[in-house]
């Protein structure tokens, strides 16, 4: 059985990655979406939420799993006995860092190889990062993230305001 690991940071999820979590599980047999701390990033939702989001969102397709992880990937992946990193890849510009990483996690263990899937058309200008500084500035993010995100971001970004008194 050929199972492969998404890893990402999934703060939040957007179509882009259920694009190629919905492409993945045509070429693998199972799955399983990692989300893992970057520790260069300080995030909006908790990996609970984040996880949370991402069943919500793929709970409809078949040989999905979602777990969380705090380590290094490589861990992760000895543990799940998996030996295949997907990655999508959007513009040149992720190139350098993802080569970077790719080249880590194969000097950390030798087994695991990662592989690079092309990022649909419609998604290549698509981040979480950009998602969230849409809808922080009230802007319309139909289309980029599923509903269920839309309406879970709209409300954390709210709370948060609350919280810092805005
Ligand atoms: O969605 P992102 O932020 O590009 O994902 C990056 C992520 C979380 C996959 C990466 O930071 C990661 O693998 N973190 C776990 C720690 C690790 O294994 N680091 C070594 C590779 S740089």
């Amino acid at each position: 059985m050929r199972v492969a690991v998404y890893p990402g940071s999934f703060d939040p999820i957007t179509n882009g990655h259920l694009d190629i979590i919905k492409r993945s599980v045509k070429v693998f047999d199972e799955v399983i979406v990692t989300v893992l701390i970057n520790p260069e990033k300080k995030g909006l939702f908790t990996p609970e939420e984040r996880v949370e989001l991402i069943k919500k969102v793929v709970k409809d397709i078949p040989n999905v799993r979602v777990e969380s992880f705090f380590g290094l990937l490589v861990d992760f992946m000895r543990e799940k006995n998996s030996n295949i990193i997907i990655k999508g890849l959007r513009a040149v510009s992720d190139f350098e860092y993802e080569f970077q990483m790719a080249l880590i996690n194969n000097t950390l263990d030798a087994n695991v190889e990662t592989l690079f899937m092309m990022t649909s058309a419609q998604n290549l200008f698509l981040s979480s990062s950009s998602v969230k500084q849409v809808a922080m500035f009230n802007g319309d993010i139909t289309g980029l993230v599923p509903e269920v995100v839309a309406e879970e971001l709209k409300a954390k970004i709210k709370e948060t305001r609350k919280k810092k008194g805005d």
